[in-house]
């Protein structure tokens, strides 16, 4: 293993088990944030959850290289769903004429073109099926980690951990922990209320030290709402071995989102976030656009659960994005939004979190010193 370009002042036994030397996880749908952040001694974590399978393949092939030996990880969403099969035809049927109405009505309000290049969720129906195929994807893609986020079964942990992958569950309560242990994870991702896209309803602060105190053995990360020194020294007293990170990489220059999607997370601040269901079906933390609006205005039918809203909006979503129908672009942050102000890389966005986390540690041992 390489060594990194620079060294914290400070370390968890977590980044000596995993061959890191700064604990910060980073969650991006960026190829180029993950390898960034796992080139600069952190653990760059893919989000695989839009990937067909052998998409996924190719995303962990080129991770490979650009990480250039160090450690990286690929995530997917796992919830348990009635859905069996892969059957979109099957999946439209069952969606209300109502819903169907209302987006059509979307569509023509602000003009929206059709999708000429589709997206996963505008051609398959998140199913077991699907997630089959998606996690043999992962086990077969030579990843140092695998990320279960919603769900944990057992059984795929234990062909990960024989494929040589560490394992961690993404948490949002006390009541998966039990869970999550029993599937044999490494690792636990305590993920607060503060954080984007998918959000259960405790605030970290009050969910890391309940995780941390009945993992036992297991080494807890701390997620939502971590942007700052302060907050990520916060963490760490709190019992955290590591923070994981999502909002923050919104902004660097690696993840070149889209401007119009960019002047959005630079303008926002917590307040500017809501939590909706229009995407996925599922309670997700989103800054708020005009497509939050739309779904939260009087008369806007309720949104569908997991899969069927997906079926319903994956076409519409892909088309806004692919067509940038300003009115209707979205994207998921969470309340650490308000500290992503300037476009910066993610070499500046570390070394600036690693030193402030460096001043707060030193500023709560001067405390100490003089009490
Ligand atoms: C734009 C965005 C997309 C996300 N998508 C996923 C996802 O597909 N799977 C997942 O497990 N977590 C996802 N997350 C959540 C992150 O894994 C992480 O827990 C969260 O961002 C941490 O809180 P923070 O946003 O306050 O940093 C996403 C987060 C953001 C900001």
């Amino acid at each position: 293993m390489t060594t990194s370009k620079r060294k914290a002042g400070f370390r968890t036994p977590l980044c000596d088990r995993l061959g890191i030397d700064i604990p910060v996880f980073s969650f991006s749908h960026s190829l180029e944030v993950t390898a960034a952040v796992s080139r600069a001694g952190g653990y760059g974590v893919f989000g695989a959850t839009h990937d067909e399978p052998q998409q996924l393949l190719e995303h962990a092939r080129a991770l490979k290289e650009m990480c250039e030996g160090r450690p990286f990880g690929l995530d997917l969403l796992l919830p348990t769903l009635a859905v069996e099969k892969n059957d979109r035809a099957a999946a439209e049927e069952a969606v209300p004429q109502q819903h169907k109405d209302f987006v059509q009505a979307l569509r023509e309000k602000h003009k929206v073109p059709a999708a000429t290049q589709g997206h996963l969720f505008s051609k398959h129906v998140r199913s077991q099926e699907l997630f089959d195929a998606q996690a043999e994807a992962v086990i077969a893609s030579g990843a140092n980690m695998f990320a279960m986020a919603v769900g944990t079964p057992a059984e795929l942990v234990a062909r990960a951990k024989a494929a040589g992958q560490v394992t961690l569950s993404l948490i949002g309560s006390p009541r998966h922990v039990q869970r999550s242990l029993a599937a044999g994870v490494d690792l636990l991702v305590a993920q607060g209320y503060d954080a984007g896209a998918h959000t259960g309803t405790i605030g970290t602060m009050s969910l890391v030290p309940q995780v941390v105190a009945m993992a036992g053995d297991v080494p807890v990360i701390a997620a939502g709402g971590i942007a700052t020194g302060s907050q990520f020294a916060a963490a760490l007293a709190l019992g955290a071995q590591g923070a994981w990170t999502g909002t923050i990489w919104l902004g660097s220059k690696e993840h070149a989102l889209d401007p119009i999607l960019t002047d959005q997370i630079l303008r926002a601040g917590s307040e500017d976030t809501v939590i909706s269901r229009s995407w996925s079906g599922k309670t997700l933390r989103m800054v708020r656009s005009g497509w939050s609006e739309e779904w939260s205005a009087p008369g806007a039918p309720t949104p569908l659960k997991m899969p069927y809203q997906q079926v319903l909006v994956g076409e519409l979503n892909a088309a806004v994005h692919e067509h940038r129908i300003e009115s209707l672009m979205w994207t998921a942050a969470g309340q650490s939004v308000a500290y992503v102000r300037e476009v910066r890389s993610v070499e500046e966005i570390m070394d600036g979190l690693i030193e402030e986390t460096e001043q707060t540690l030193g500023r709560l041992a001067a405390l100490r010193r003089s009490s």
